[in-house]
């Protein structure tokens, strides 16, 4: 697979900029790609196999992918329906060229978006809140704060506009997301990957990727993550090698100079290979030279 994709969701820590290097690390013939730490979907979109099965805890996310697989022989009226909720809120849409008027882009001129559609980003957050829509849950990501989903303890979300809008970059990437699934099949989960997991009947010609929740960084969905739970992994993992199934992991395996040490630990009886990442912490963009990826796997590396 040569063109990297983006997924249209845009997902805090996905792997788009590394796919690359961890794509040719994968079986060369995957007959079921299996995903139970699915996040935005960045790696099964970058990933060839003849069927997908795929999964995550959190339901919003899955609901996201699923509304977007209910349109996968509809894409054109899926974004058509997208930009008239778009043109109901007023917001801008610079994919279509409606844009902030030039005196606000003079007078703020790095946050003029986010100054424009603050007050229709407003109503589009209660209509959400008041309705569960996906589809509006959908664009409060797109001109939301960094791209990223979040919800009080009320279960309403609450995070305010972002200075981003509907632009070429993300028809671009619904669009590419579209016409991957629209030729594969793909089953979307929510549940514990534990239970995902024994639910399934694993192949030996299948391939599981895991990209869990990093034990060091501090993301929304790392939060529920702990010692307990990572040791966990690795035995499940060490389970299903046993039973002759090939296995990727992703992980962190030192950031900020702290070493994850369960890691460190386990993976030495498994191929492990260094992945050079460049991830800019939100907090703190100068903390990313002391950063260590890694990629772990029972799969001999077949292509250079
Ligand atoms: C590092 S992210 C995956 C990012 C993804 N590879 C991408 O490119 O977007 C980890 C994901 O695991 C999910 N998760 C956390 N705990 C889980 C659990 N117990 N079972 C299944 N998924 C879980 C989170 O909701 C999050 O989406």
């Amino acid at each position: 697979m040569t063109k990297i994709i983006r997924s249209p969701f845009f997902y805090v820590g996905d792997k788009y900029k590394l796919m690359a290097q961890i794509e040719r690390l994968f079986p060369d013939d995957i007959n079921t790609f299996i995903e139970p730490f699915l996040g935005g979907g960045s790696v099964f979109l970058n990933t060839n196999a003849n069927r997908y099965i795929v999964n995550d805890l959190e339901a919003n996310i899955v609901d996201l992918h699923k509304l977007f697989y209910s349109y996968k022989d509809n894409k054109e009226i899926f974004i058509e329906e997208l930009i008239d909720i778009i043109k109901d809120y007023n917001l801008s849409c610079s994919f279509i060229g409606i844009t902030a008027p030039e005196e606000l882009k003079k007078k703020y001129v790095k946050t003029y978006y986010a100054k424009y559609n603050k007050d229709g980003y407003w109503k589009m957050r209660d209509s959400y809140n008041n309705s569960n829509d996906v589809k509006l849950l959908y664009l409060l990501l797109i001109y939301g704060f960094n791209h990223m989903i979040r919800f009080n303890n009320n279960g309403k979300f609450n995070l305010p506009v972002g200075n981003v809008d509907f632009n070429n970059n993300v028809y671009t990437a619904i669009n590419n997301y579209m016409d991957f699934i629209s030729q594969k099949n793909i089953e979307y989960y929510n549940m514990d990957y534990r239970r995902f997991i024994s639910d399934l009947e694993i192949e030996k010609d299948d391939f599981i990727y895991f990209d869990p929740p990093y034990l060091l960084s501090n993301s929304e969905y790392n939060k529920m993550w702990d010692e307990e739970k990572e040791e966990e992994l690795y035995n499940t993992i060490d389970f299903l090698v046993s039973k002759g199934i090939k296995f990727g992991l992703s992980n962190l395996l030192i950031q900020k100079g702290e070493e994850n040490y369960i890691l460190s630990k386990w993976m030495g009886k498994y191929n492990v290979y260094d992945i050079k990442s460049n991830y800019i912490s939100y907090y703190d963009n100068s903390i990313k030279k002391s950063n260590k990826e890694v990629y772990i796997t029972n799969v001999e590396k077949t292509r250079t």
